[in-house]
């Protein structure tokens, strides 16, 4: 969507808010020995309490309130009786509806103990987006936000997951601009406007530059072994630096 008033801004920010808090909460209580169906009603409690509804639930029959993602597993894994145990890498996905808007964020963490190439994995994707947002402005080419990644992923040696992208969002889960990707793409004429709400997800991996859905026809999965991190915000593009709807309460 592109943001027509005050009105829309709040909304943005409200549902922002949500999904930001139900994202760290989330991330505070992963244990080993938990479930990720666990983790996932856990999820879906707080989401209730605010009012809003799962963004995949409603929008794709997702089974689940979030998407839990485990070790070979990057994106849109369903919340079950897969067990957290140490080392694992986790990444929690939260997207949600609140009064007719829509916010989409994730984070990934490790369950101690957290191995070197873990650690740099999820400290590389932060800085990806992070340095992904800093070129996210107005009148800027989209294909600046991959080139940013692009260069994050290369200088600490990982690779980009390519089949998965951000996304215009607001009104709903997924709109247009559609497949903001995670690489430079030379083709990609498009530019950010002012008051475009998007989700910009940068996933960065050990192995894989491509994933596959797995057999319950919605896990994404790499090849063996592989790990994965993923970090995601809503952002309102301005004039200036955009605006984070996602952020943690303690950054905001
Ligand atoms: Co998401
Ligand atoms: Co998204």
């Amino acid at each position: 969507m592109t943001i027509g008033n005050q009105a829309d801004i709040d909304g943005v920010m409200q549902i922002g808010g949500v999904v930001a808090a139900v994202r760290d909460a989330m991330l505070a209580a992963i244990e080993p020995g938990m479930t990720t169906l666990e983790l996932d009603q856990l999820g879906g409690g707080l989401l209730e309490e605010a009012g809003a509804r799962s963004a995949p639930k409603v929008t794709y029959e997702f089974p689940g309130f979030t998407c839990i993602s485990v070790n070979e597993e990057a994106a849109h894994g369903i919340p079950g009786s897969r067990i957290m145990s140490a080392g694992d890498v986790v990444n929690v996905d939260v997207s949600a509806e609140l009064n007719g808007y829509f916010a989409d964020t994730g984070a990934t963490m490790v369950v101690p103990p957290i191995s070197h190439t873990k650690a740099r994995l999820c400290h590389a994707t932060r800085v990806a987006l992070d340095s992904a947002l800093a070129e996210a402005t107005a009148g800027v080419p989209i294909n600046r936000i991959g080139k940013a990644i692009q260069t994050v992923a290369k200088k600490h040696r990982f690779k980009i997951i390519r089949n998965l992208a951000g996304h215009g969002l607001g009104r709903s889960l997924h709109e247009e601009p559609e497949g903001i990707l995670g690489f430079y793409d030379r083709n990609d004429r498009r530019t950010l406007r002012a008051g475009q709400v998007i989700a910009v997800e940068p996933f960065l991996s050990t192995k894989s530059t491509e994933v596959e859905t797995g057999d319950d026809g919605w896990t994404l999965i790499g090849v063996t072994g592989n790990l994965s991190a993923q970090y995601e915000h809503t952002v309102i593009i301005t004039h200036g630096a955009p605006m984070i709807a996602t952020l943690s309460a303690a950054s905001r």
